[in-house]
This record gives structure tokens, sequence and C-alpha cells, in this order.
């Protein structure tokens, strides 16, 4: 039987860059049982809801889950009684168990001269971020009066070493643990349990513990000398957009959103639904190619079709490829073909 894959398209260039990604899987000869639902603000205007019962429970049954993007100035509020899109991001997340955001940030000798850095600070990175998705103040209890608000950051001691152990299994030669222990209790907390699992599980990957503040100013100085970051929800969040620089766009950074073993992934870029250039056609199709291709190694063991992919996307850039964000103006439609016809 096809694995069953659910799509959710979202919003702005959403619906624009997940086209062009199924055009891929076909063309690397995959064949799967797709079924799409709205998800986000378009879920918000047809249910009232950014992420419906129905859909949640589509996405626990499914073997993968393929996520564009959502929100747009057409649901952003401050009223807490309205509904947003990203609460639907937020709650598939909470409901699929997926603790686990894995985001890959490797900047192509290609594109070195698209980043705003300097090529002698770029060169040689390769790092993962590790964010941890389901804690944190993003699920902390919230309060809000007319003169006050407040929002509650939680971790516990499983919350913790369950990502620090992702960490440490995907290390090829350190961890830099990010927290601010010099201030927050959790991340005192987050950094005695990260040394704790590192003594008695890790102990022959080397363990660094960096401040947040120092970290941020690390990865536009040093990038090279990170391997795997680990880090919280928020601090995660914040440094994968700062890496993003490092590659020359946002446009090009995929995630895989894991839970424990069976739990189907969410497989999404890391950028949101830019409705600065939705209906353009110019959105960057390329970290939507390579989140679908992260749900091939990841979620279908289907490793060769994935580095096919990823290959197809580094020679279409080396040949020239780029889109508005890096600087061209290649659109979306002709970013497609020119990785169709490198694969
Ligand atoms: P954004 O990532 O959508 O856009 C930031 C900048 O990067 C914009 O200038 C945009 O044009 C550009 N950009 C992003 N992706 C691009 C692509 N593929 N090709 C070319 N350019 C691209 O962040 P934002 O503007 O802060 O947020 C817009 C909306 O997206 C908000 O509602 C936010 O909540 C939401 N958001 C959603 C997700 C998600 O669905 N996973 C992630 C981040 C933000
Ligand atoms: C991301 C996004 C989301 C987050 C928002 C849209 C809820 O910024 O996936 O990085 O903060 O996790
Ligand atoms: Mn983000």
């Amino acid at each position: 039987m096809a694995a069953k894959i659910i799509l959710l398209p979202g919003d702005g260039i959403g619906p624009e860059i997940i086209a062009p990604a199924l055009e891929l899987l076909a063309a690397v000869g995959t064949s799967f049982d797709y079924e799409e639902h709205a998800f986000g603000g378009a879920a918000i205007d047809a249910h009232g809801t950014a992420l419906s019962d129905e859909t949640l429970a589509a996405c626990k049954a499914a073997d993968a889950v393929l996520l564009a993007a959502v929100g747009g100035p057409r649901w952003d509020t401050t009223d807490p009684s309205k509904p947003r899109p990203e609460q639907g991001l937020l709650g598939l997340r909470k409901g699929l168990g997926l603790y686990a955001n894995l985001r890959p940030v490797r900047p192509l000798p290609a594109l070195y001269d698209a980043s705003p850095l300097k090529r002698e600070v770029i060169e040689g990175t390769d790092l993962l971020v590790v964010r941890e998705l389901t804690g944190g103040i993003y699920f902390g209890e919230k309060t809000r009066s007319a003169d006050a608000a407040s929002d509650l950051c939680a971790y516990s001691r499983e919350e913790i070493t369950r990502i620090a152990r992702v960490a440490f299994r995907a290390a090829r030669r350190k961890v830099t643990s990010v927290d601010k222990a010099n201030v927050i209790e959790t991340s005192r907390l987050w950094r005695e349990v990260v040394r704790e699992l590192h003594a008695a599980e890790f102990a022959s990957v080397e363990l660094e513990h960096v401040l947040v503040d120092n970290a941020a100013m690390r990865l536009v100085s040093n990038p090279a000398s990170f391997d795997v970051i680990v880090t919280e929800n928020m601090f995660g969040d914040i440094l994968s957009d700062e890496a993003a620089t490092l590659t020359g766009s946002i446009g090009l950074l995929p995630s895989a959103s894991l839970g424990d073993p069976g739990q189907p992934g969410v497989f999404e870029p890391v950028h949101g639904s830019a409705p600065d250039i939705a209906g353009t056609g110019t959105a960057n199709p390329i970290a939507m190619f390579l989140s679908a291709a992260m749900m091939l190694r990841h979620a279908l063991g289907l490793d060769g079709e994935a580095a096919a992919i990823e290959s197809a996307v580094d020679r279409a850039l080396a040949a020239g490829l780029r889109t508005r964000d890096l600087g061209g103006s290649t659109s979306t439609r002709e970013a497609t073909q020119a990785v169709l016809s490198n694969l």
C-alpha cells in the first residue's frame, strides 16, 4: 500500500511552493496516497479554527505530514479571543508529540556570495540546530488582562533529556547546548540535565555550554565552530532564522519535526508564508523541496530518492538558479524546472 501523506499547503506562498514539491516527488519516482487539508488561516476561513479535529486525526493516522507555511496579515490580531493561524502549527506539533525539530544549515560554496556575511566567515559551516519544539514559553500558561500579560516558561527533566539525546545522537564531533543559565531557572535545569546525560551516555562526544546571547554572536562571527546546537523552543526559533543568513536566504532552509518512533513527523520549511511576495510567482521553493527530501529520508526510508533531490538542488544552484531572495530573477516555475532538469 502506498504511504499516506497529509498535505497542508496553508497560507501565503504555501500553495505556490507545495505544488512544485509534489512534481519533484513524482519525478524521483515516488507515488504516495496524498490527502490535502485546509490549515492555518485557510482553515480559519473554512472552519473557524486553524487546526480542525478532523485534520489532526488525519495527521495522526498518516505516515508523514508535508506542510508549507501558515499566517498572514489577514488573520493578524492582538486579541487573545480571536483564532490565529499559528495556533494550528503549535496544536499540530503538540498533538503529534513532535518535540524534536531538526534544522540543518549547510551553506553551499556556490552561494557564499549570496550571503551578506563574508565568504571567509561562512566557509566550512555545516551545522544542525536541534530545537526543542513542544515545551518552554510557547506552551506555558498565558494570562492577559487589560494592563498586564504573562507567559510561563516551564521545562521538565524528561523533556530536556529526550531532546538532548536527539542532539548527542546526531553529533559528529560536538554538541553546543545553548541556554541562559546565568539568569533563567529553566536554563539552569537544562544545563544540569544535559551535563548529566552527557556524562552517563555520551562522554565521547564533546560538549560545550554557551549562553544564548554569545551563541547569537558566534553564529555570524564563527559559525564553522558549531556542529550540533541544541536549545529550547524560543531560542531555537530565533537562532535558526539568524543561521539562515549564512546560506543566503531563509528560502533554502528545511526542517523535520519528529516525535517518538512510530509518530508521523511533520516536514516543513523554516520560513513562513512570506505575505510580502505571495501571489507574485517569485517564492523560492527550495526549502520546501529539501523538506520533502527530509520526509523521504526520515519518514519513508527513501534515502536514495532524498539524496537525488538534494543533489539536484545543489546542481541547479551551482548552475546559476537565483530566485529573488538570492539576488536573482529566477521565478518559482523556472526554479522548479531547473531542479527537475538536474535530477
Ligand atoms: P517569513 O519567513 O514569512 O518571511 C520573512 C522574509 O523572508 C520575507 O521578506 C519573505 O518574503 C522572505 N521569505 C520567506 N520565505 C521565502 C521564500 N521561500 N522565498 C523567498 N522569500 C522568502 O516571516 P514573517 O514575514 O515574519 O512572517 C509571515 C507570516 O508567516 C507570519 O504570519 C508568521 O507567523 C508566519 N510564519 C509561519 C511559519 C510556519 O508556517 N512554519 C514560520 C515562520 C513564520
Ligand atoms: C517556525 C515559526 C513558528 C514558531 C511560528 C509561526 C509559530 O516561526 O516554525 O519557526 O515560532 O515555531
Ligand atoms: Mn520561526
